[in-house]
């Protein structure tokens, strides 16, 4: 791929060689679990050749090396991976770099499967997790112990949209030696490219913005060849595996991911500022705004903002309720940047995964809203708050 093309080309012909090989213009889909060798010294090949994209779909598949060929240029890694779930990216990528007796340091604030990974499962398994503030740089460095390996970031977090610095973390975990892993399913690549900031891993839950039409779950791991290939090693174990259809709603998804995500981020900054400006709104979380605690890190680590905005209104958990479910265009559903508006009553899902205490952690109040802003015209979307603003 030549680098001079800009990511809006680059969506559309990244994968170019697979589809000459193909011989077709839309993606072929390899619906097949195993693949057939010419010959036994063929077969010796494949079973032997570490990533083989056409051996045994759990192991790889060419739907995958189209998306993994487009992800890739997108976050300026050397290679990715894909597995079936945004949570097989995380857990995958954790297990393959971690063992008993290493230490992990991850933020207070996190998607809530990743915070029962750091507090129930790598303990587990012998490995020690210290939980630290992520806007408090001290605390990353004072938490960093001889057998530290690997520090685990997201920003935007979920679901505060509180961020953390990219760079410096990057800069403290490289002098210590520590691999530095961060979620980027909040922001997408288009809108922040932790690798370029000296991250080693950036991990995604594909189902977002990358699939895009909230109808596949998907993961991604973009890092280097190096680290892939451990990655990969446990991946094949653990067989968090991208079926070959879903691969391929991936991939028709990332062909419009830069024209979603430009709508996407003017849409939901607009708003984000329509919603600072109601009575009935207690505060508004949006890193795109200027009242946004770390909107100075924001502008210098993001190019957009993306599509969640978190907010808290004024009244208390049944009136939450109320504004939630009086909303007639966003859809009372989880997940997040899809070409639909997506609207969650915060505390009632985290209540759902967490205990007492976590929740504490997490600070998530009874009034809290996330809601993903979609493609829909900003005129109908801000109606519809103002009309459901009414009824709490
Ligand atoms: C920031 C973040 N990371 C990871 C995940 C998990 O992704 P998946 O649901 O695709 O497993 C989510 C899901 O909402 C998320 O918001």
């Amino acid at each position: 791929m030549k680098e001079e093309y800009k990511k809006d080309t680059m969506v559309l012909h990244a994968d170019h060689e697979w589809g000459v090989k193909d011989g077709t213009v839309a993606p072929a889909i390899y619906y097949t679990s195993t693949f057939p060798a010419n010959d036994a010294a063929e077969f010796a090949d494949m079973a032997s050749r570490p990533l083989h994209p056409q051996y045994y779909t759990r192991y790889g598949n060419p739907v995958h090396e189209r998306v993994k060929a487009i992800m890739a240029e997108l976050e300026g890694t050397e290679t990715a991976l894909v597995t079936g779930s945004g949570m097989g990216a995380i857990a995958t990528t954790l297990l393959s770099l971690v063992s008993a007796g290493d230490h992990v340091i991850a933020q207070t604030r996190h998607y809530m499967s990743t915070t029962k990974i750091m507090d129930d499962m790598l303990p587990r398994f012998g490995v020690e997790v210290t939980i630290v503030e992520q806007t408090d740089l001290a605390a990353f460095e004072q938490a960093i112990k001889p057998n530290t390996k690997l520090i685990m970031l997201e920003t935007p977090a979920n679901p505060t949209l509180v961020l953390t610095d990219l760079e410096a973390v990057a800069t403290l975990a490289k002098s210590h030696g520590i691999v530095l892993v961060a979620d980027n399913t909040f922001a997408s690549p288009l809108n922040q490219r932790p690798h370029d900031l000296g991250v080693d891993v950036v991990v995604h839950s594909a189902t977002k913005y990358l699939g895009g039409h909230s109808d596949i779950t998907a993961g991604v791991i973009c890092t280097s060849h190096e680290l892939a290939e451990r990655i990969w090693d446990t991946h094949t174990s653990i067989g968090s595996v991208l079926s070959p259809m879903d691969a391929w709603l991936l991939l028709r998804g990332l062909r419009t991911l830069p024209v979603r995500i430009e709508r996407i981020n003017s849409n939901a900054l607009a708003l984000a500022e329509f919603l600072e400006n109601q009575p009935e709104i207690e505060q508004v979380f949006y890193p795109g705004l200027v009242s946004h605690p770390q909107h100075e890190l924001a502008l210098k680590q993001m190019k957009g903002f993306g599509a969640v905005i978190a907010f808290a209104i004024k009244g208390d958990y049944a009136a939450t309720q109320r504004f939630v479910s009086a909303l007639n265009l966003s859809i009372n559903a989880v997940s997040l940047g899809g070409v639909e508006s997506l609207v969650i009553h915060t505390a009632a899902m985290w209540e759902g995964a967490l205990n007492e205490e976590q929740m504490k952690t997490a600070g998530i109040p009874a009034n809290f809203v996330r809601y993903s802003v979609g493609l829909e015209h900003i005129e109908d979307l801000k109606a519809d708050v103002l009309q459901a603003l009414k009824e709490i």
